[in-house]
């Protein structure tokens, strides 16, 4: 089956500027993408292309079969999208809000009632239906639009920046929700958040001018951290310097780090040459010295690192 949405050599000028300049990707059913990049980097344009509210200057989007250009009201009604900043129509009531939009997608009597509680109670907005819109908090302004997003639901998720201003009990719920729904449909995050591509996201794509710099799962993001696999030690630190010579010689061991030091605990950090696993050998040459350790763990990267290595080269 050809995938849900596909972005070929997506582009837009605007005046001098290009925005966007030749994206292309393609999700399939299942995936949530991840889509990082710097502000200004491309991100909201790209998602108002794929979701047929700015036409491109060079390049497609499909989805499901449609060209959102030459055919935008049958892609759109595949496409639930999150802008981003506050829903519009500020002045309704939450729940009039959200029947209206129920309505002009073509939900009427029992089902409409029915899908509109539904979503109330999954985004737990359901303090706030008879609010006007503008008054309420940024958190709850976003679950609005993340409900007006999902009511009809769509095949397809376009989220701008989906947890931007919740809490982090909502945070949590929001990236739980997403993650379910990520199995049957095809979803695209935009998030400046980089745990978030762990916790949610089954592909990373990240921008950077307009440009695409990556594409690829979160964890192979992850490989290229110059601290994938390196491995952290937690100990004394009277005990560190003669731990770090030791463990520098461990084969593997490009060099060694002294990292904070916290109430006489000191971290120290070794890094593979090649990115190879070392935790077993430094933890093996470890107990050979004889020092006690208060703790000692391999991590994964530093997304962060990578993200900023990846970006600032552009
Ligand atoms: N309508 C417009 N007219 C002129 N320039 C625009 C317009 N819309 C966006 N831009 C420019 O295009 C570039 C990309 O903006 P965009 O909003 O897509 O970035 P972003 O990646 O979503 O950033 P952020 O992380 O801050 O949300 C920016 O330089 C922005 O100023
Ligand atoms: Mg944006």
């Amino acid at each position: 089956m050809a995938a849900m949405i596909v972005l070929s050599g997506l582009t837009k000028r605007f005046g001098p500027l290009t925005a966007v300049d030749g994206v292309s990707f393609s999700v399939d059913r299942g995936e949530v993408l991840g889509f990082l990049g710097p502000n200004g980097s491309g991100k909201t344009t790209t998602m108002r292309m794929i979701t047929g509210y700015l036409p491109p200057s060079a390049g497609s989007v499909v989805v499901c079969g449609h060209d959102v250009a030459a055919e935008p009201l049958a892609a759109q009604r595949l496409i639930g999208y999150l802008p981003e900043g506050a829903p519009l129509y500020g002045d309704m009531r939450t729940g009039a809000f959200l029947n209206f939009i129920a309505g002009a997608r073509g939900m009427s009597g029992a089902d409409k009632a029915r899908r509109v509680g539904s979503i109330v109670e999954r985004v737990e907005i359901g303090s706030v239906l008879h609010q006007p819109i503008d008054t309420l908090s940024k958190g709850f302004k976003r679950r609005v639009g993340l409900a007006q997003a999902l009511l009809h639901d769509p095949e397809i998720l376009i989220l701008d920046e989906p947890t931007d201003g919740l809490d982090p009990n909502q945070k949590h719920q929001v990236r739980n929700l997403i993650r379910d729904m990520g199995h049957d449909k095809a979803i695209i995050i935009s998030t400046h958040i980089l745990e978030e591509m762990d916790a949610v996201c089954t592909r990373a794509a990240v921008i950077a001018k307009g440009r695409m710099v990556f594409d690829g799962t979160p964890n192979e993001l992850e490989q290229r951290s110059a601290f994938h696999n390196s491995v952290s030690i937690r100990v004394k630190s009277e005990l560190a310097p003669k731990l770090s010579a030791d463990i520098g010689n461990v084969a593997g061991v490009a060099r060694v780090e002294a990292g904070e030091t916290v109430d006489g605990v000191t971290t120290i950090l070794a890094i593979p040459a090649d990115g190879r696993s070392i935790v077993r050998d430094v933890s093996e040459r470890v107990g050979e010295s004889g020092f006690a350790v208060e703790g000692l763990h391999a991590e994964r990267g530093r997304l962060d690192e990578v993200f900023r290595q990846l970006t600032a080269s552009q």
